[in-house]
């Protein structure tokens, strides 16, 4: 049996953090042996709020290592960044003559850029939706691993969709989004406020790319407390997300410990001691990250095999872009 098509496009904005990692890009390197996986950078989707054009090359490359850093294999996956694919451009005009104005205005996402960047309401931002459902049709995916806030955009490229075979006859199978659902595991910021994010306070966030003494220094300075005080207390959100992150990084036995302890407090007899435990969860954590940050920093230090693996990406990218173009064409009579 064929293998069903999953893809997915990562923003190259900023660096990756824990949150990516566990949130999704753990979940990639799982579906690229049971799926036939197209990954790929989304660096026109970027331009929509004029990034410096310097610093969003070298995001792209930082975001590829670090995805192979964190086993994604481009011998097993299609790795890719999104302009090396010209034939997703041309699906994208196709596709913007199905789009209404009034639903592009009425999406989310449109509507909170418009409010952060009113000076530059641009038409790639209006149809920010269009070129993604283009991203997906083009390998005719049916799987998009995806978090709860691109549901919106899902739902729309399957409408899209659902209009061109209407219109042009059967050419799309729809796209939905997928996640191994109880795997996904939402982290929090280390003050416990809101998920762990690249443009927040960049302190309660861990980056992949973070050197070993800032890791210690960053989870040690996570927000505790004076610790429970009656036995079998319920967990404050910030101590539950040390736990979260101690049951990702640390042996089962550590967190056993831990959880032990402070189930077994009592009044006025506190037996859990943070600053233990956050030592411990400090020095899993670094050894969880060290290896990451190493092979991105050696890929990255490699130029010559990262190009290489992005056009190889390409090109497999490419030979699946073109045969689908070939059947919208032919569809909507641009077949000369
Ligand atoms: N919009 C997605 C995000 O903000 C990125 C993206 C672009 C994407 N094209 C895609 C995701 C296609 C899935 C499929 O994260």
């Amino acid at each position: 049996m064929e293998k069903e098509i999953v893809l997915s496009g990562i923003r190259p904005t900023g660096f990756l953090h824990l949150g990516n990692y566990f949130g999704a890009m753990r979940n990639y390197v799982r579906m690229q042996d049971e799926y036939n996986c197209y990954f790929f950078v989304a660096n026109w989707h970027s331009l929509t709020t004029h990034p410096d054009t310097k610093t969003l090359q070298e995001s792209v490359l930082r975001v590829v290592a670090e995805n192979i850093a964190c086993g994604l294999d481009p011998e097993k996956v299609s790795l890719y960044v999104q302009s090396d694919v010209p034939e997703i451009a041309e699906l994208y005009l196709y596709l913007n003559m199905l789009a209404y104005k009034g639903e592009l205005e009425k999406t989310t996402s449109f509507k909170d850029k418009v409010r952060m960047q009113p000076e530059n309401v641009n038409a790639g931002l209006l149809t920010y939706p269009v070129l993604q459902a283009a991203d997906i049709l083009i390998h005719r995916a049916v799987k998009v691993p995806v978090g709860k806030d691109q549901e919106q955009n899902l739902e729309m490229a399957r409408n899209f969709a659902e209009r061109f075979n209407h219109r042009y006859g059967e050419t799309f199978p729809l796209p939905y989004a997928f996640n191994y659902n109880s795997e996904l595991v939402k982290i929090m910021g280390l003050d416990g406020n809101g998920k762990m994010s690249k443009s927040e306070n960049q302190m309660t966030t861990l980056f992949l790319a973070d050197e070993d003494e800032m890791i210690r220094k960053k989870v040690m300075k996570a927000k505790t407390d004076q610790g429970p005080l009656t036995p079998n207390s319920v967990k404050p959100d910030y101590i539950q997300n040390l736990f979260t992150l101690m049951g990702l990084v640390s042996t089962a036995d550590t967190v056993k410990k831990f959880e032990d302890d402070f189930s077994n407090s009592t009044e006025g007899n506190c037996i859990i001691r943070y600053g233990d435990m956050k030592k411990q969860l400090a020095e899993d954590m670094v050894n969880f990250i060290n290896p990451i940050r190493s092979k991105a920093a050696d890929l990255q230090n490699n130029k010559e095999l990262l190009f290489k693996i992005i056009h190889q990406g390409a090109d497999k990218a490419r030979a699946s872009a073109s045969a689908t173009l070939t059947i919208v064409r032919n569809a909507v009579g641009m077949n000369y």
